[in-house]
């Protein structure tokens, strides 16, 4: 069999891997693995990995020591032509062309919405792995590139609290997330701030402030805002001036981390999931299933058709909001 492995969309540490597991577990079952570069932007454009022979195969080698690697060795895009009937139907020519049985692409939603539309007119198999930041999809507890930049957005508030309790400021630290509040809520847990601003739930200005007028009176010098750049008020920069209109108590400074989460060497936790969802999901391809992603739900391997994974918008954990309020106050 001839699997084709891709990263698309939104980069995202454990995406290599990932792809090292693809290449390992397949080649290791006696399969062949094209690696596609650039997304479908690449597999429209025939664009694939080729070895020191000049073919279009990733072998053992050609995954060494990448575990430890941010971002994708095979590069990532987000294609305006896959978008198009057009596009796709090419894809399919594509694929036909180099004798590609299987596809197995690394990406979020936007990713697999492509995955299902092209199934739509290519018989072969799918399998994706969720490799976003975002935590976005249902059908895993977390995706590959969540556990890192999770951490890097922790790193950057513990910097941020040691100037803020010199300054006896707030700050406000917007991070990633389009339509999730999965890494503003992880980030103000874990890094201990008094205030988070999510989609999922209602930013009331006038509470936070009264909110951080008790926490002054209590003598509290510094205060964390984590704000999820999908909030409902538009983002930690729209969100300042609000706080202060309403008469926040604490001088403020704002920082958007953007894309800074999306780099850096993956964390243990993300090098993991992303090797055995690779693993998974060559045996599911080789076993015959299609139009699934790999997940890891309790512990457990699982796999949950592509539609489902942003069929519906998966909720923030509320015991994290209740702990967040009680850890606050
Ligand atoms: O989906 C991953 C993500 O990093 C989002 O959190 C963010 O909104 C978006 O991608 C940014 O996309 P781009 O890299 O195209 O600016």
């Amino acid at each position: 069999m001839r699997i084709g492995v891709f990263c698309s969309g939104g980069d995202a540490p454990g995406m290599n891997p990932c792809l090292r597991a693809v290449v390992r577990s397949a080649v290791a079952a006696g399969h062949e693995v094209v690696g596609i570069r650039r997304g479908y932007q690449g597999l429209l454009d025939e664009d694939f990995y080729v070895n020191a022979a000049g073919e279009p195969v990733m072998g053992l080698r050609s995954v060494s020591n990448i575990a430890k690697l941010g971002g994708t060795i095979l590069h990532s895009s987000r294609s305006e032509e896959f978008r198009t009937e057009a596009g796709r139907l090419k894809a399919v020519d594509v694929l036909g062309k180099h004798k590609i049985d299987a596809l197995i692409p690394i990406g979020g939603d936007g990713t697999f919405h492509g995955a299902v539309a092209l199934a739509q007119h290519w018989d072969g198999r799918i399998i994706g792995c969720p490799g976003t930041i975002d935590n976005d999809l249902m059908g895993t507890d977390y995706s590959i590139g969540f556990a890192t930049a999770v951490a890097t957005a922790v790193d950057a508030l513990d910097k941020l609290r040691d100037t803020a309790e010199s300054h006896e400021r707030l700050f406000l630290v917007e991070v990633m997330g389009r339509h999730s509040g999965y890494i503003a809520l992880y980030t103000a847990l874990a890094g201990g701030a008094e205030v988070v601003a999510l989609p999922e739930t209602e930013t009331n200005v006038p509470l936070i402030v009264q909110q951080l007028q008790v926490l002054k009176a209590r003598g509290k010098q510094s205060i964390m805002v984590v704000v999820a750049e999908g909030d409902e008020t538009g983002g930690a920069v729209v969100l300042n001036e609000d706080l202060k209109k309403a008469g926040c108590p604490f001088q403020t400074r704002v920082l958007t981390l953007g894309h800074l989460q999306r780099g850096g060497s993956p964390a243990p936790a993300d090098r993991i999931l992303g090797s055995r969802l690779g693993d998974f999901a060559v045996q599911a391809v080789l076993e015959g299933e299609t139009g699934a992603m790999a997940g890891a739900v309790n512990g457990q391997l699982v796999l949950t058709p592509l539609t489902d994974t942003y069929a519906k918008h998966k909720p923030v954990p509320e015991e994290l909001l209740d702990l967040l309020k009680t850890l606050a106050s």
